[in-house]
Protein backbone atom coordinates (compact mmCIF):
# COMPACT_ATOMS: atom_id res chain seq x y z
CA UNK A 1 0.00 0.00 0.00
CA UNK A 2 1.43 3.26 -0.83
CA UNK A 3 2.22 5.68 1.83
CA UNK A 4 -0.64 7.97 0.23
CA UNK A 5 -3.31 5.83 0.28
CA UNK A 6 -2.22 4.62 3.68
CA UNK A 7 -2.71 8.26 4.89
CA UNK A 8 -5.75 8.77 3.14
CA UNK A 9 -7.39 5.38 4.49
CA UNK A 10 -6.22 6.42 8.18
CA UNK A 11 -7.93 10.12 8.23
CA UNK A 12 -11.02 8.58 6.48
CA UNK A 13 -11.19 5.99 9.63
CA UNK A 14 -10.07 9.02 11.64
CA UNK A 15 -13.50 10.84 10.49
CA UNK A 16 -15.84 8.32 11.10
CA UNK A 17 -15.75 7.02 7.26
CA UNK A 18 -16.34 3.53 6.35
CA UNK A 19 -13.74 2.19 4.15
CA UNK A 20 -13.51 -1.20 2.68
CA UNK A 21 -10.86 -3.19 1.11
CA UNK A 22 -12.22 -6.35 -0.52
CA UNK A 23 -14.67 -4.80 -3.51
CA UNK A 24 -17.07 -6.31 -5.27
CA UNK A 25 -16.20 -4.56 -8.81
CA UNK A 26 -13.04 -3.87 -10.47
CA UNK A 27 -12.87 -0.53 -11.87
CA UNK A 28 -13.54 -0.03 -15.40
CA UNK A 29 -12.30 3.29 -17.39
CA UNK A 30 -14.58 2.52 -20.12
CA UNK A 31 -14.67 5.41 -22.46
CA UNK A 32 -18.16 7.56 -22.67
CA UNK A 33 -19.91 7.97 -25.30
CA UNK A 34 -20.80 11.16 -26.21
CA UNK A 35 -24.14 10.97 -25.18
CA UNK A 36 -23.02 9.83 -22.06
CA UNK A 37 -20.58 12.77 -21.69
CA UNK A 38 -23.32 15.24 -22.60
CA UNK A 39 -25.67 13.81 -19.93
CA UNK A 40 -23.34 14.01 -16.94
CA UNK A 41 -22.50 17.37 -18.02
CA UNK A 42 -25.89 18.98 -18.46
CA UNK A 43 -27.67 17.28 -15.96
CA UNK A 44 -25.54 15.82 -13.17
CA UNK A 45 -26.20 18.77 -10.98
CA UNK A 46 -30.06 17.89 -11.20
CA UNK A 47 -29.66 13.67 -10.75
CA UNK A 48 -26.62 13.17 -8.99
CA UNK A 49 -25.67 12.74 -5.54
CA UNK A 50 -22.30 12.49 -3.73
CA UNK A 51 -20.28 10.56 -0.52
CA UNK A 52 -19.43 13.81 -0.17
CA UNK A 53 -22.50 15.05 0.60
CA UNK A 54 -22.89 12.57 3.58
CA UNK A 55 -26.01 11.76 5.00
CA UNK A 56 -28.80 12.40 3.02
CA UNK A 57 -32.43 13.52 3.59
CA UNK A 58 -34.41 12.25 0.77
CA UNK A 59 -37.53 13.92 1.60
CA UNK A 60 -35.51 17.61 0.98
CA UNK A 61 -34.07 15.79 -2.60
CA UNK A 62 -37.46 14.66 -3.61
CA UNK A 63 -39.66 17.70 -2.44
CA UNK A 64 -42.11 15.08 -1.31
CA UNK A 65 -42.32 11.66 1.85
CA UNK A 66 -42.67 9.63 -1.14
CA UNK A 67 -41.27 5.91 -0.73
CA UNK A 68 -37.83 4.99 -1.54
CA UNK A 69 -36.69 2.17 -3.77
CA UNK A 70 -32.64 1.98 -3.39
CA UNK A 71 -30.82 -0.16 -6.60
CA UNK A 72 -27.48 -1.24 -6.38
CA UNK A 73 -25.05 -1.80 -9.29
CA UNK A 74 -28.32 -0.76 -12.25
CA UNK A 75 -25.20 -1.49 -14.58
CA UNK A 76 -26.53 0.90 -17.77
CA UNK A 77 -29.32 1.83 -15.84
CA UNK A 78 -32.33 0.65 -18.57
CA UNK A 79 -34.57 -1.42 -16.61
CA UNK A 80 -33.90 1.43 -13.10
CA UNK A 81 -35.38 3.93 -15.42
CA UNK A 82 -37.98 1.93 -16.82
CA UNK A 83 -39.25 1.10 -13.11
CA UNK A 84 -39.07 4.70 -12.10
CA UNK A 85 -41.16 5.65 -15.31
CA UNK A 86 -43.99 3.09 -14.66
CA UNK A 87 -43.99 3.82 -10.46
CA UNK A 88 -44.04 7.84 -10.24
CA UNK A 89 -45.20 7.07 -6.33
CA UNK A 90 -42.09 6.22 -5.45
CA UNK A 91 -39.03 7.89 -5.68
CA UNK A 92 -35.61 5.63 -6.78
CA UNK A 93 -31.92 6.25 -5.92
CA UNK A 94 -29.53 4.04 -7.82
CA UNK A 95 -25.69 3.46 -7.26
CA UNK A 96 -23.57 2.44 -9.78
CA UNK A 97 -19.81 2.50 -9.85
CA UNK A 98 -19.37 2.34 -13.55
CA UNK A 99 -19.40 5.87 -15.42
CA UNK A 100 -20.59 5.04 -18.84
CA UNK A 101 -23.54 3.53 -17.15
CA UNK A 102 -24.27 6.22 -15.27
CA UNK A 103 -24.40 8.97 -17.97
CA UNK A 104 -26.45 6.41 -19.61
CA UNK A 105 -28.80 5.93 -17.19
CA UNK A 106 -28.95 9.84 -16.78
CA UNK A 107 -29.46 10.04 -20.45
CA UNK A 108 -32.03 7.61 -20.62
CA UNK A 109 -34.04 9.28 -17.61
CA UNK A 110 -33.82 12.80 -19.54
CA UNK A 111 -35.38 11.45 -22.63
CA UNK A 112 -38.20 9.40 -20.51
CA UNK A 113 -38.71 12.67 -18.91
CA UNK A 114 -38.41 10.52 -15.31
CA UNK A 115 -37.85 13.36 -12.54
CA UNK A 116 -38.47 10.45 -9.36
CA UNK A 117 -34.99 9.46 -10.07
CA UNK A 118 -31.26 10.09 -8.36
CA UNK A 119 -27.92 8.62 -9.01
CA UNK A 120 -24.47 7.97 -7.23
CA UNK A 121 -21.42 7.03 -8.94
CA UNK A 122 -19.27 5.50 -6.12
CA UNK A 123 -19.14 2.16 -4.26
CA UNK A 124 -22.67 1.66 -2.36
CA UNK A 125 -20.86 -0.50 0.03
CA UNK A 126 -20.03 3.47 1.14
CA UNK A 127 -23.17 5.12 0.20
CA UNK A 128 -25.01 2.70 2.59
CA UNK A 129 -22.49 2.95 5.11
CA UNK A 130 -21.96 6.85 5.06
CA UNK A 131 -25.03 8.44 3.55
CA UNK A 132 -28.61 6.70 4.17
CA UNK A 133 -30.16 7.25 6.77
CA UNK A 134 -31.54 3.51 9.31
CA UNK A 135 -34.98 2.52 8.63
CA UNK A 136 -35.70 4.93 5.44
CA UNK A 137 -35.96 2.75 2.52
CA UNK A 138 -39.01 0.79 1.39
CA UNK A 139 -37.23 -1.45 -0.87
CA UNK A 140 -33.61 -2.78 -1.52
CA UNK A 141 -33.07 -4.19 -5.05
CA UNK A 142 -29.92 -6.24 -6.49
CA UNK A 143 -30.17 -7.26 -9.77
CA UNK A 144 -27.83 -9.53 -11.33
CA UNK A 145 -24.57 -8.64 -8.76
CA UNK A 146 -21.32 -9.85 -10.68
CA UNK A 147 -21.32 -13.36 -9.59
CA UNK A 148 -17.47 -14.15 -9.21
CA UNK A 149 -17.75 -17.39 -10.46
CA UNK A 150 -14.29 -19.21 -9.09
CA UNK A 151 -14.33 -20.04 -5.54
CA UNK A 152 -11.77 -18.18 -4.77
CA UNK A 153 -12.89 -15.16 -5.73
CA UNK A 154 -16.25 -15.75 -3.44
CA UNK A 155 -15.04 -13.01 -0.81
CA UNK A 156 -15.84 -10.76 -3.95
CA UNK A 157 -19.42 -11.21 -4.21
CA UNK A 158 -21.48 -7.97 -2.49
CA UNK A 159 -23.38 -10.39 -0.65
CA UNK A 160 -22.07 -10.96 2.46
CA UNK A 161 -24.04 -11.27 5.77
CA UNK A 162 -21.80 -7.99 6.69
CA UNK A 163 -23.76 -6.69 3.53
CA UNK A 164 -27.25 -8.06 4.62
CA UNK A 165 -26.82 -6.74 8.22
CA UNK A 166 -26.05 -2.94 6.39
CA UNK A 167 -29.58 -3.46 4.32
CA UNK A 168 -31.35 -4.32 6.91
CA UNK A 169 -30.55 -1.88 8.69
CA UNK A 170 -31.46 0.75 6.10
CA UNK A 171 -35.08 -0.55 5.19
CA UNK A 172 -37.86 0.42 7.59
CA UNK A 173 -39.62 -2.37 9.50
CA UNK A 174 -41.75 -4.38 6.32
CA UNK A 175 -39.32 -3.43 3.51
CA UNK A 176 -38.48 -5.68 1.03
CA UNK A 177 -34.54 -6.87 -0.09
CA UNK A 178 -35.51 -8.45 -3.72
CA UNK A 179 -32.31 -9.91 -5.10
CA UNK A 180 -32.06 -11.90 -8.51
CA UNK A 181 -29.81 -13.42 -10.26
CA UNK A 182 -29.04 -16.35 -13.01
CA UNK A 183 -25.53 -18.03 -11.21
CA UNK A 184 -27.74 -20.53 -9.65
CA UNK A 185 -24.72 -21.13 -6.85
CA UNK A 186 -24.92 -17.52 -6.33
CA UNK A 187 -28.46 -17.59 -5.80
CA UNK A 188 -27.97 -21.03 -2.99
CA UNK A 189 -25.70 -19.01 -1.14
CA UNK A 190 -27.89 -15.61 -1.38
CA UNK A 191 -30.50 -17.76 0.42
CA UNK A 192 -28.18 -19.20 2.98
CA UNK A 193 -26.89 -16.28 3.71
CA UNK A 194 -30.43 -14.53 4.38
CA UNK A 195 -31.76 -17.30 6.27
CA UNK A 196 -29.24 -17.25 9.26
CA UNK A 197 -29.11 -13.37 8.95
CA UNK A 198 -31.61 -12.08 12.02
CA UNK A 199 -34.53 -9.59 11.54
CA UNK A 200 -35.79 -11.35 8.25
CA UNK A 201 -38.45 -13.43 6.53
CA UNK A 202 -38.53 -14.86 3.59
CA UNK A 203 -41.64 -14.45 1.14
CA UNK A 204 -41.44 -17.22 -0.97
CA UNK A 205 -43.86 -19.90 -0.33
CA UNK A 206 -41.67 -22.64 -0.61
CA UNK A 207 -38.80 -20.73 1.50
CA UNK A 208 -36.93 -20.18 -1.00
CA UNK A 209 -37.18 -18.74 -4.32
CA UNK A 210 -40.27 -16.18 -5.61
CA UNK A 211 -41.73 -16.07 -8.92
CA UNK A 212 -40.01 -13.60 -11.04
CA UNK A 213 -42.02 -10.35 -10.18
CA UNK A 214 -44.56 -8.00 -12.86
CA UNK A 215 -43.01 -5.32 -12.36
CA UNK A 216 -39.17 -5.97 -12.54
CA UNK A 217 -38.28 -5.17 -16.55
CA UNK A 218 -36.17 -7.72 -18.20
CA UNK A 219 -32.55 -6.28 -17.63
CA UNK A 220 -29.51 -6.11 -19.81
CA UNK A 221 -27.41 -9.06 -18.29
CA UNK A 222 -30.96 -10.85 -18.03
CA UNK A 223 -31.80 -10.93 -21.74
CA UNK A 224 -27.61 -11.86 -22.10
CA UNK A 225 -28.60 -14.97 -19.62
CA UNK A 226 -31.52 -15.68 -21.64
CA UNK A 227 -29.97 -16.11 -24.84
CA UNK A 228 -27.37 -18.46 -23.11
CA UNK A 229 -29.99 -20.91 -21.82
CA UNK A 230 -29.60 -19.44 -18.03
CA UNK A 231 -32.70 -19.86 -15.27
CA UNK A 232 -32.96 -17.23 -13.21
CA UNK A 233 -33.51 -16.97 -9.48
CA UNK A 234 -35.20 -14.02 -7.60
CA UNK A 235 -34.69 -14.01 -3.77
CA UNK A 236 -37.45 -11.37 -1.74
CA UNK A 237 -37.14 -10.90 2.38
CA UNK A 238 -39.18 -8.39 4.18
CA UNK A 239 -37.53 -6.68 7.18
CA UNK A 240 -39.57 -7.46 10.18
C1 LIG B 1 -23.42 -7.84 -13.73
S1 LIG B 1 -23.74 -6.13 -13.66
C2 LIG B 1 -25.53 -6.04 -13.66
C3 LIG B 1 -26.07 -4.69 -14.06
C4 LIG B 1 -27.59 -4.55 -14.05
N1 LIG B 1 -28.14 -4.71 -12.72
C5 LIG B 1 -28.24 -5.51 -15.03
O1 LIG B 1 -28.87 -6.47 -14.57
O2 LIG B 1 -28.12 -5.29 -16.24
C6 LIG B 1 -23.32 -5.68 -12.01
C7 LIG B 1 -23.14 -4.18 -11.82
O3 LIG B 1 -22.91 -3.90 -10.45
C8 LIG B 1 -21.96 -2.86 -10.36
N2 LIG B 1 -21.35 -2.94 -9.02
C9 LIG B 1 -20.63 -3.96 -8.51
N3 LIG B 1 -20.27 -3.71 -7.25
C10 LIG B 1 -20.77 -2.48 -6.94
C11 LIG B 1 -20.73 -1.67 -5.77
N4 LIG B 1 -20.09 -2.08 -4.67
N5 LIG B 1 -21.35 -0.47 -5.80
C12 LIG B 1 -22.00 -0.05 -6.92
N6 LIG B 1 -22.07 -0.78 -8.06
C13 LIG B 1 -21.47 -1.99 -8.07
C14 LIG B 1 -21.00 -3.12 -11.51
O4 LIG B 1 -20.29 -1.97 -11.90
C15 LIG B 1 -21.97 -3.62 -12.60
O5 LIG B 1 -22.42 -2.56 -13.41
Amino acid sequence: MSERTHKSLEQAKQEGKYIRTVRSFVKREGRLTKGQAVALESHWHEMGLTHEQGLVDFTQVFGNDNPVVLEIGFGMGKSLVEMAKQAPELNFVGIEVHRPGVGACIAFAKEQGVENLRVYEHDAIEILADCIADDCLQTVQLFFPDPWHKKKHHKRRIVQPSFIEAIRKKLKPGGVFHMATDWENYAECMVEDMQQAPGFVNLSETNDYVPRPDNRPLTKFEQRGQRLGHGVWDIQYQKQ
